[in-house]
């Protein structure tokens, strides 16, 4: 049996939807629009220490500088080229975080934008963040070199050139996804530049790909891709390992094209899961944590095995792209911290914890017309430096939410259950409810606007457990609320609605 088991293995290592996280780590954290010298500290004095697997890092390639807005975080989503050189730093520094993280066993997963190029409306000029030119009239890229003839104007049939409607699958893919210049990827030419490209990163040491707007490119175009990228860097890597594939593609269902065209190629992001857990967390339309129970495949997700899940990321939780005001982000603290503890505490998926940083949101008629600010930066546009205060916080306008304690010490607890059943679920029929991973963790929440005083079936074996919320283990200690678990495996949680944080974590390694 356990021969056979090991047989197996290196065959589910060698497939695009493996994260290829070092073993034992369960979670990756996206540092949006860090720098790549933030990123590699980062992964050295925080991340490989405290057990995240891996970073989603903004898209390298060169891109538009854009002063009107002035310099938003969407720049990014506008490439002028393939050469590594962004708002978040060159080649050197980008080649020296990938081998600084991986060293520390944190892999690097690029954001990809191969959808398309600029705004088609941008004209002509080299704004650009390595000063590489083009001419949209011409739709040209020299740096690539990209012509007229990469594109797809010739098969949108809109007479924008836009997508108008989301339900003619033949626009989404063949437009212009808001006047962004479409790349014809049906093409070997442009095919092989977006895999030289992506294969480049592969040497370099990366882990895998977030790759955008995947919605828009046909799925016969994408599989086309993906199998033509390296297998992943030796050094690092296994032999044969393939990069970790996750696509965007937003399916709230409704529309013309399913998640499950493309769930066959890599992972794809699960965007009903944020969505929804936003509107439980919140009890909006009568929905209730009890009601979790079945959350997962029963809510109508994608198998686990195919789902990137996140409670919130850098679109939704600004109001663009899908899921709309129920989302929790960290303007909503307290419920956001139940929300991520409950996403990496259930085996659900495999979850990307959001990093952030703060803007000054201001609503008019319900629409935040700040959502195009972009990162802490200075008045010539480059982005600041993180930094780290005393209490091991962020500063310089950084949220770092995956340096919460709460946030933190679910990823490990996360780690700690890997491979672990759930079990022992229990609820108040209401928004008490609690669940454990085999004998190893337990986890109960209170969300309702009553305090909670319940004996509950832990699973886990007996002894003094520091609550990992209000606290930590810290030496033969613990910093806040003490569990015990008697011989039979129950617990006595008290857990006040008017508590900082209304919900109690205990797991195995943080066991007194
Ligand atoms: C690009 O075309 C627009 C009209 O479509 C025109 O106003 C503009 O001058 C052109 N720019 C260049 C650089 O040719
Ligand atoms: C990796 O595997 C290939 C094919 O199985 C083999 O030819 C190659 O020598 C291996 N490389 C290393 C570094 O083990
Ligand atoms: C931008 O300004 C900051 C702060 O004054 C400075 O440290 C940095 O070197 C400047 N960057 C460039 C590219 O001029």
């Amino acid at each position: 049996m356990t021969l056979l088991l090991l047989l197996l293995l290196p065959g589910l290592c060698t497939a695009q939807f493996n994260p290829n996280v070092a073993c034992g780590k369960t979670s990756i954290v996206h540092l949006f629009e860090w720098r790549w010298e933030d990123i590699a500290e980062e992964c050295e004095r925080y991340l490989g220490p405290n057990g995240f697997g891996g970073v989603q890092i903004s898209p390298p390639n060169e891109h538009l500088i854009v002063t009107n807005p002035y310099r938003p975080w969407w720049e990014r989503y506008q490439p002028i080229s393939y050469k590594i050189c962004s708002r978040s730093g060159d080649e050197e520094q980008f080649t020296d975080m990938v081998t600084r993280c991986n060293n520390v066993g944190v892999y690097i997963y690029v954001d990809a934008v191969i959808n398309h190029m600029c705004g088609a409306g941008v004209g002509k000029g080299s704004s650009s963040t390595c000063g590489s030119t083009y001419d949209t009239n011409l739709s040209s890229f020299p740096n690539v070199p990209y012509s007229r003839l990469d594109f797809n104007d010739d098969k949108c049939k809109t007479t924008s050139g836009n997508i108008e409607d989301y339900q003619d699958a033949d626009q989404v893919r063949s437009c212009r996804l808001v006047n962004l210049l479409d790349l014809a990827l049906e093409k070997d030419y442009v095919r092989n530049k977006v895999t030289d490209y992506l294969n480049k990163l592969i040497d370099i040491g990366v882990a895998g790909f977030r790759i955008d707007a995947s919605k828009h490119m046909w799925p016969g175009d994408m599989q086309a891709i993906v199998g033509r990228l390296n297998n992943l860097n030796t050094q690092w890597f296994p032999n044969g390992s393939r990069p970790f594939i996750f696509q965007e593609v937003i399916d709230m269902g409704g529309e013309g094209i399913s998640a499950y065209e493309y769930s066959g190629i890599g992972r794809v992001t699960e965007f009903k899961y944020g969505g929804k857990l936003g509107t439980v967390m919140r009890k909006w339309n009568g929905e209730k944590m009890a009601y979790l129970k079945n959350w997962g495949e029963g809510w109508g997700f994608l198998p686990s095995d195919r789902a990137l899940v996140f409670v919130d990321n850098h679109d939704n939780q600004r109001g663009h792209g899908a899921g709309g005001a129920s989302i929790l982000t960290f303007f909503d603290a307290r419920l956001y911290k139940m929300a991520v503890g409950f996403m990496l505490a259930h085996p659900y998926g495999f979850p990307r914890v959001m990093s952030s940083f703060s803007w000054p949101r201001s609503f008019v008629e319900g629409k935040d017309i700040n959502d195009w600010i972009g990162p802490p930066s200075y008045g010539n546009g480059s982005t600041k430096a993180i930094t780290i205060n005393e209490d091991t916080t962020c500063g310089n306008g950084w949220v770092c939410e995956h340096r919460w304690r709460q946030i933190n010490n679910m990823a490990i607890f996360r780690n700690v259950a890997n491979g672990q059943a759930l079990t022992n679920w229990w609820d108040n029929a209401e928004n008490q409810v609690a669940f454990g991973r085999g004998n190893v963790g337990f986890i109960v929440f209170n969300n309702d606007n009553r305090d909670m005083d319940v004996t509950l079936n832990t699973g886990l074996p007996a002894g003094t457990y520091c609550d990992v919320i209000s606290g930590q283990k810290e030496g033969s200690r613990c910093t806040g609320k003490q569990i015990t678990v008697s011989s039979a495996g129950t617990a006595h949680f008290k857990i006040r609605s008017s508590d900082d944080d209304p919900f109690v974590a205990i797991h195995i390694n943080a066991k007194l």
